[in-house]
């Protein structure tokens, strides 16, 4: 079977979990193939809610294998806490597998990133301090340590004492922080993580060929989102990996000809965390209701989020970036006690309409929104089930962000639920 995959569409947090929880279901393997524990993507089945960083979506089917690919960077400590707060949950994670050639974080870098962050003041990108921009830097510098090193220890060591001359030089020198001693990392990562870890760890990229050459359904689970990606998203106000469908193939090992179904997680409104430019963000009372009614504090670090419409400008790049097949819009619910409700269409840009994203980034932090204005449905959607069962100012506006995004929408969120979805 093609392969399915959920995308971000704007700057992350869009529903990414509960989407990719719901398609679980019928999947046989569900894989992330970038980004770290950045992440915070959140299921709430039956009431209960989950928040995870690392563990793909679908860890709640017995039935299928999660799986950590390649492409993603992980820090040990919180993926074993997060095996650790399901397991005491009922949760069954031994069927979780890791790539052997996934890289490490490891903790220089997350002081490091704490550092370069201070160090920026004012300019700071407001990252989640996880560590991820500098093991991704390590990986491309080609000084990274990777799952499979822990299984030899001698040449791990060796690999370690090299790495910390240099890191250790700029913690110390440049920013005046403690250095990391080999041994003690020496003794947390060969003594205590590595024989933790060596039930889980596998070759993922022939475990998900097994899986499509036996016409099983494989689910590639994004995290962050279009425009935080490295080289599609508002530079420097991104994230160090390729969250965009493209990403797949080299943080999963599978060509493109295998992605049968590319859906684009877009939340009914826009939302930001961190810095950089955001055309159609709100400074009002109206910004201030979509955070309250729409909890939109972050799953990860618990910043509060920036607020802003739709915005369909990004979404028809989204569209192009990606490949996207369809739409699952989120959190549509959010918006039933407004009196209007809004979609940028375009931006003002210097007096001249764009329709499309400039490539210009400067010219991104000074683009006004051109919105167009509908009537808000003034109902509660938490409850409905089918196309039919939305109120008409409801399908209009749907009905108008289809038409100016260009893709069908083929779900709706209406509620955090598993269940709260519409099918169009
Ligand atoms: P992700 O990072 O893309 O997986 O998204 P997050 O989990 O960080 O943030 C999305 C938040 O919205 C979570 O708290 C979800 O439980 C919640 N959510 C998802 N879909 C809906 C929806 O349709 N309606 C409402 N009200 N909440 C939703
Ligand atoms: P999910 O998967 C929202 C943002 C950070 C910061 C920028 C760079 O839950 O959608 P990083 O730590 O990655 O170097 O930070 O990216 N960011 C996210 N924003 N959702 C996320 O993940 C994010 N992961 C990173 O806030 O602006
Ligand atoms: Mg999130």
């Amino acid at each position: 079977m093609p392969a399915t995959v959920v995308v971000g569409t704007q700057w992350g947090d869009e529903g990414k979990g509960k989407v990719t929880d719901l398609l679980a279901e019928d999947m046989a393997c569900v894989v992330r193939y970038q980004g770290g524990h950045n992440a915070g993507h959140t299921l709430v089945v039956k009431g209960e809610s989950f928040a995870l960083q690392l563990i793909p979506s679908g860890i709640l089917y017995p039935h299928l294998t999660p799986v950590i690919g390649n492409g993603v960077v992980i820090d040990l400590s919180v993926l074993f806490a997060e095996i650790d707060t399901l397991t005491s949950r009922g949760v069954d994670c031994s069927k979780l597998r890791v790539s052997a050639t996934a890289h490490l974080i490891l903790p220089y870098h997350q002081m490091l990133d704490a550092a370069f962050e201070q160090r920026l003041g004012d300019n700071k990108l407001g990252t989640t301090k996880r560590g991820i921009g500098p093991a991704y830097a390590d990986k491309a510098s080609r000084v990274g340590l990777r799952v499979q090193d822990l299984y030899d220890p001698p040449a791990f060591r060796a690999r370690l004492q090299a790495v910390l001359a240099e890191k250790n030089e700029l913690l110390t020198k440049v920013y005046g922080a403690e250095p990391c001693d080999i041994d003690d990392l020496v003794t947390e990562f060969i003594e205590h993580y590595a024989p933790r870890l060596e039930p889980y760890v596998t070759d993922t990229v022939d475990l998900v060929h097994e899986a499509l050459e036996a016409d099983e359904n494989v689910l590639f689970e994004g995290a962050q989102a279009t425009f935080l990606d490295l080289d599609h998203g508002t530079y420097p106000f991104v994230t160090s990996s390729n969250p965009t469908a493209g990403g797949v193939c080299a943080g999963a090992g599978v060509g493109p000809l295998h992605i049968g179904r590319v859906i684009g997680i877009a939340k009914a409104y826009t939302t930001r965390v961190g810095a950089g430019p955001f055309p159609a963000e709100l400074f009002d009372d109206v910004g201030d209701h979509l955070v309250d009614v729409g909890h939109e504090y972050g799953t990860n670090t618990g910043r509060r989020r920036r607020t802003g419409w739709i915005d369909s400008v990004m979404l028809r790049h989204a569209v192009r970036l990606n490949s996207l097949s369809e739409i699952a819009l989120t959190k549509l619910d959010v918006l039933d006690q407004l009196d209007t409700v809004k979609i940028c269409v375009a931006y003002d840009i210097d007096g001249e309409r764009h329709e499309k994203m400039p490539v210009d980034q400067a010219m991104i932090h000074r683009a006004e929104p051109i919105y167009e204005e509908m009537p808000g449905w003034k109902t509660d959607l938490t409850s409905c089930t089918t196309p039919e069962s939305l109120p008409a100012a409801a399908a209009a506006y749907l009905g108008r962000l289809e038409a100016t995004i260009g893709v069908p929408i083929t779900m709706i969120g209406v509620g955090p639920g598993r269940s709260q979805i519409v099918h169009m």
